[in-house]
C-alpha cells in the first residue's frame, strides 16, 4: 500500500514510518518541512492526495512542551494543528477520484474523564467536559468524510513511551540520577502504551478490513497501573530508587492548572475493541516495555 502520513515525522511517526516500510508499504509525509518523500500541507490543499492507498494523521504540537507558556494563543496552535491538519487530509480523501482503503487519525485519551476508579472502554461516554476533551471531540469530528467506501478509524492513545521521545524522555534523566518519583499523589491511573504497538494498532488498523471506529491505544495491563506503579517499575528497571515525589503545585507551576491535568489525574482505559479486532500487543505489560526503553 502506498500511505500518506500527516505529522509522520515526530516520535510516533517515525515508528509507524519504519513498521509500515518493514512490511513492504510505501511511505510519503505530509510534513512542515520540505524533503525527500514529502509534500506540503499547501500542496495536499491545493492539488489533493498524492497517488496513496490509505492515509494516517498524527500531526499535533507537543501540548506538554514545558518551555510553552499554557496561554490562549498555545491553545490555539495546540488545536489548530491537529484539527485543521486533519479537516486538510479529510477533504482531500472525500474529494480523491477513488476511494482510499483505509483512513487512521491518532487522538487521546483526553476524551476520558479522569477518574482514580472509572474504567472505559471505546464505548464510554466523554468528549465534553474539559479542554482536552472537547479538543478530542473537535479532533475526530474534523476526520469524518461521508459514506462509507473509505475504512475509517480513530486510535484513543494513551501516554507513548519508547526510546528516544514522548514523555519519557523528560523523566530518564532524574530517575538515572535516582531523583525520581510519582507525580503528585501516585495514585492516579497512567494509560500508557509503547511506542512500537501505537505504531502496531495504526498499522493493523489500517491493513485489516473490518476494522473501523475507534479503538483504543492502550496496553492491557494499563487500566491496572498507576503513576506510582510506573515511577516504581522505571526506577527497577535502571536499578534506582523512586523516593522522591514530584509534587502537584511544582506541576501546576509548569504547565499551568488546566495542562497539569494531563500528568496530576489519569484515566483507566482498556483496549476492548483493539484486542477484539485481533491486534497482538508486542508489549503487553510494563516490565516489558521499559526493558526495552532503558536497554
Ligand atoms: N506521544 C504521546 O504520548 C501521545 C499521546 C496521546 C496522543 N498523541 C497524539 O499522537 C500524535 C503523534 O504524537 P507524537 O508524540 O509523535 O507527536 P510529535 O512528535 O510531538 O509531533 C508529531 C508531528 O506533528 C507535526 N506538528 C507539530 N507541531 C505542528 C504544528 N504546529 N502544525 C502542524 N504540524 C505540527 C510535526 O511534523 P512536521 O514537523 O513534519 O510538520 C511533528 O513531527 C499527536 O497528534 C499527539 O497528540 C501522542
Amino acid at each position: 500500500m502506498r500511505v500518506l502520513v500527516g505529522g509522520g515525522t515526530g516520535f510516533v511517526g517515525v515508528a509507524l514510518t519504519q513498521l509500515l516500510r518493514s512490511r513492504g508499504h510505501e511511505v510519503t509525509h505530509v510534513s512542515r518541512h520540505p524533503g525527500p518523500d514529502r509534500i506540503s500541507w499547501d500542496e495536499l490543499s491545493r492539488s489533493g492526495l498524492p497517488p496513496c492507498d490509505a492515509a494516517v494523521n498524527l500531526a499535533g504540537e507537543n501540548v506538554l512542551n514545558p518551555l510553552r507558556r499554557w496561554d490562549d494563543a498555545f491553545r490555539r496552535v495546540v488545536v489548530t494543528s491537529r484539527v485543521e491538519t486533519t479537516k486538510t487530509l479529510a477533504k482531500a480523501i472525500a474529494e480523491a477520484e477513488r476511494p482510499l482503503r483505509a483512513w487512521v487519525l491518532v487522538t487521546g485519551v483526553g476524551y476520558y474523564r479522569p477518574s482514580p476508579t472509572a474504567e472505559y472502554t471505546e464505548e464510554s461516554p466523554g468528549g465534553d467536559f474539559d479542554f482536552f476533551s472537547r479538543l478530542v471531540s473537535a479532533w475526530e469530528a474534523a476526520a469524518k468524510i461521508p459514506g462509507d467506501g473509505t475504512r475509517q478509524a480513530v486510535v484513543r492513545s494513551g501516554v507513548v513511551l519508547g526510546k528516544g521521545g514522548g514523555a519519557i524522555s523528560q523523566m530518564l534523566w532524574p530517575f538515572r540520577l535516582g531523583l525520581g518519583g510519582p507525580v503528585g499523589s501516585g495514585l492516579q491511573p497512567f494509560p500508557w502504551i509503547h511506542v512500537r504497538d501505537v505504531a502496531g494498532v495504526v498499522c493493523h488498523a489500517l491493513e485489516t478490513e473490518g476494522v473501523h471506529g475507534v479503538l483504543n491505544g492502550v496496553s492491557p495491563a494499563s487500566s491496572g497501573t498507576s503513576n506510582a506503579d510506573f515511577a516504581r517499575e522505571l526506577a527497577s528497571a535502571l536499578g534506582r530508587p523512586a523516593l522522591l515525589p514530584l509534587p502537584g503545585w511544582a506541576v501546576r507551576g509548569v504547565f499551568g492548572s488546566e495542562r497539569a491535568v494531563m500528568l496530576l489525574e489519569g484515566q483507566r482505559v482498556a483496549p476492548k475493541r483493539t484486542l477484539e479486532s485481533g491486534y497482538c500487543f508486542v508489549y503487553p505489560d510494563l516490565p516489558s516495555a521499559l526493558q526495552d526503553i532503558v536497554s
